[in-house]
Formats: C-alpha cells, structure tokens, sequence
C-alpha cells in the first residue's frame, strides 16, 4: 500500500475491504452455486447490509445484463462506495443501484440471487425478526431465486477475545475483538480495530451490536420461512489439514474446529 500507514493517514472503508472482504471469490461463490442448483446462469443480484456496495460492483462487471440493488441503512458507506468502488467502473455503475433502505423492504425486481454478507443479519436478535427478514427474503425472490448468508462459528466465536492478523505484508494489523459477550440472550458486543506499525491505533472504527447465531437454528429459520431447501456449504481443507482452502462445498457434516466460516444456501 505505499508509505507506512498510520492511525492518522488511513480511511477505514480502505482497511475494511482489503482486510475483510474477498469480493471476487464471493461473487464467484454466489454465481457457480446459482448456476449449480439451477443449471442456468443468475442475473440480478440484491446486496443486503451491501455496505460500500463491493460485492455488487464485481457483479455488474460479469456483463451488460448484470444488474444489481444494493440496500443500506447508512448513507455513509453508501456514498464512500459511490465515489470509491462504482465510479471507475464507468457506465456499468449506471447497473448498481443503491438504496438507503432496510434490508427488509422489497427488491424492485425480484432477484435471482440475493445475499446477507459478513454476518450483518445477526443485527436482527430474537427468532421473530429472524423469521421475518427471512419470509421477506423468500417473498421476494424471483421464482427460481436463491438466498445465501454466510455465518460463524465454534467455541472461539462464543468467548470475549481479541483476534489479531496481519494485513498487506504487516502494513497493518486488523483486529477482531469480541468484546462483550452474554451467553444467556447471545448478545455481543464486537468491534474492529486497526493497528499500524508506529504504534497508534484505529480504535472502534467499526461496532457491531449483534446477536450470536447458531448454524442449526438458522437453517430452521430458513426452512420455516418457506425456503424448500437449506443447504450449508462447509469449507475445506488444505493440504496440511490445518486451516481451511476457501472452498465451500455442500456438506452434512462438519469438523468440530475452534472456529469456522460456512454458508447457508436457501432455495425456493
Ligand atoms: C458488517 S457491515 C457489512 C458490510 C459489507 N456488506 C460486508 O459484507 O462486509 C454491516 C452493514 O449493515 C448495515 N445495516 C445494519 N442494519 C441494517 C438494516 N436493518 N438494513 C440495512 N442495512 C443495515 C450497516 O449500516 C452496515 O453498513
């Protein structure tokens, strides 16, 4: 990234993308398990909790038929994604559509994939607005529409630790911090902090007030909410059977590893 980074020199949506997001994979993701269930290719894509809308801008990049509404309660994100993430793409942007808007208000179009990424829907903290973000969802799918949300887990997700990673060579050092916890109503506290190598430090540049899911209750959700069928993507392993590969294949069953990523895929 250049010259050495400190706390005053930095933009925070900068240091979230590049430490938290995997845009192309992601999407690559969302369209080969579209294309897989349903043998055919998805075209209009609608990002929940889109954030600085990266997800969506990648999409739109796959061709001129690909479109794609991006919802947002914060004007900030939105507008930092407008300027930084859709203006080089030209025209094409002219096929992201933001809208500062609930997750849980209706599509214009109904999509045929439509993902909650980075956990964000844990927002919602009780089973009735689970519930209700998720018919919303099937509801508003198109016919043949898939919804996918990723979400995380193992015993590590559920203690108050601070987990720390290097990031572009140690340019920085992202920090995950599970600050509070309460096991009785699974509500957390979380934040990110960023560190630099000066020694100062980007404190709280973003805080999440969610509650702690886990994997079988939201497949039941799903399933409740109408979705025919739930299927989790689990990720591999790599060659050293350590740490995961990146790829998520449709499983039934899991390793027990401290902590994990997976996928919930829900179908009509
Ligand atoms: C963790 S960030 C996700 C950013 C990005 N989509 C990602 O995958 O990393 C969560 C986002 O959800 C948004 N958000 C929170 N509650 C929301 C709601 N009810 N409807 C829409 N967006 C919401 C916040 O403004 C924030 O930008």
């Amino acid at each position: 990234m250049g010259k050495q980074l400190t706390a005053n020199s930095v933009d925070k949506y900068v240091l979230y993308q590049r430490a938290v997001q995997s845009a192309e994979p992601d999407v690559e993701f969302l369209f080969n398990t579209y294309r897989e269930i349903r043998g055919k290719e998805p075209r209009h894509f609608r990002e929940d909790f889109c954030g600085t809308c990266l997800l969506s801008a990648y999409w739109v990049k796959q061709g001129k038929d690909f479109t794609t509404e991006s919802y947002d309660i914060d004007p900030e994100p939105l507008a930092w994604g407008k300027e930084n993430n859709l203006k080089s793409l030209g025209k094409d942007a002219e096929r992201v559509v933001q809208y500062q808007e609930d997750a849980r208000n209706p599509s214009r179009k109904a999509p045929d994939v439509r993902c909650a990424q980075n956990f964000s829907y844990w927002v919602f903290k009780t089973r009735p607005e689970m519930l209700a973000y998720f018919k919303s969802v099937y509801e508003d799918l198109a016919d043949d529409g898939i919804f996918i949300c990723d979400l995380h887990g193992g015993p590590e997700s559920i203690q108050e630790l601070e987990e720390e990673t290097e990031v572009d060579d140690e340019s920085f050092t992202y920090v995950w911090d599970q600050d509070s916890i309460n096991p009785i109503t699974g509500e957390a506290r979380l934040h990110i902090h960023f560190r630099f190598p000066d020694g100062s430090e980007l404190k709280d540049a973003f805080t999440y007030e969610w509650r702690l899911w886990g994997l079988p209750e939201l497949k039941e959700v799903l399933e409740e909410a109408g979705f025919g069928q739930v299927d989790c993507y689990w990720e591999g392993t790599d060659e050293d059977g350590e740490s995961g590969n990146g790829e998520f294949t449709k499983s039934t069953e899991g390793e027990a590893c401290l902590s994990y990523v997976a996928y919930l895929v829900a179908a009509k």
